[in-house]
């Protein structure tokens, strides 16, 4: 499995404290079949971001594994002004594994009225927004056609392993069900933070997919679309569109 977000270098964000604890959730990451994670520190008007110093933790980590299990970079990316502009001037300091996808989180407070615009300039200059756990997100949830066009559009969606197993309250568990159903979840990621309360971990959620879903969508979402997204390459599954949406389309 490829787990495209998460907060496992120490001391640059809410993430991990410190180097021991970023070892012992690769070493869980590692253990629960895990061969690539991005180290995806958050780049917003609490943490800067800061290309040098990522590229320095993630050798300093690499140096101090004994698991085998790869680290990429990449970046939670918020929408700020500067973020936006500097994004789309030197796209590969943001995206993962410095290719073409950039995930890219919401404020819970608010959902500006440019994103769309913002989006389309992006996939214009050949970035793919990764729109990140919008379950988690209460506005979000609020605005499915929003997501629908951004996703017609061409972003992705990422939704966290833990939501679909109920961590995150029922309403995020029904959110990410929706986006599953609606084939509107292209990548399940831990957006581990810690060993403990939000350890890098995605077997329950793979079989919980497994089972609801079938097997084949579980080895997309897990498997071959981070794959293919950490290669900057299309997804090699890109999801059928439900009927229903096209009719509503007509109408
Ligand atoms: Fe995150």
């Amino acid at each position: 499995m490829v787990d495209i977000h998460s907060h496992i270098l120490h001391g640059m964000d809410d993430g991990a404290k410190t180097l021991e604890i970023s070892v012992a959730m690769l070493e869980m990451a590692a253990a629960d079949g895990i061969t690539d994670i991005v180290a995806s520190p958050h780049a917003n008007n609490d943490y800067t971001f800061d290309p040098d110093l990522i590229e320095a933790r993630i050798r300093e980590l690499a140096a101090a594994l004994t698991v085998p299990i790869r680290i990429h970079r990449g970046c939670d990316f918020h929408l700020t002004f500067d973020n936006i502009e500097d994004a789309l001037r030197r796209p590969d300091r943001y995206t993962i594994n410095h290719r073409r996808y950039l995930l890219v989180e919401f404020s819970d407070l608010l959902i500006p009225k440019t994103s769309g615009e913002v989006f389309e300039r992006m996939l214009a200059a050949g970035i793919v927004p990764v729109v990140t756990h919008p379950e988690r997100n209460a506005l979000l949830r609020r605005k499915w056609e929003t997501l629908e066009n951004w996703a017609d559009a061409g972003c992705l969606m990422q939704v966290t392993a833990g939501a679909l197993l109920g961590r995150w309250g029922r309403s995020a568990q029904e959110f990410a069900e929706k986006l599953m159903d609606a084939n509107l979840a292209h990548v399940i990621a831990s957006d581990a933070h810690d060993a403990e309360h939000r350890p890098p971990v995605l077997t329950p959620a793979y079989e919980r997919v497994a089972k609801k879903w079938g097997q084949s969508r579980a080895e997309a979402l897990f498997g071959a679309n981070p794959a293919a997204i950490l290669a900057g390459q299309p997804l090699p599954q890109p999801a059928p569109e439900p009927a229903q949406r096209k009719w509503y389309r007509f109408w």
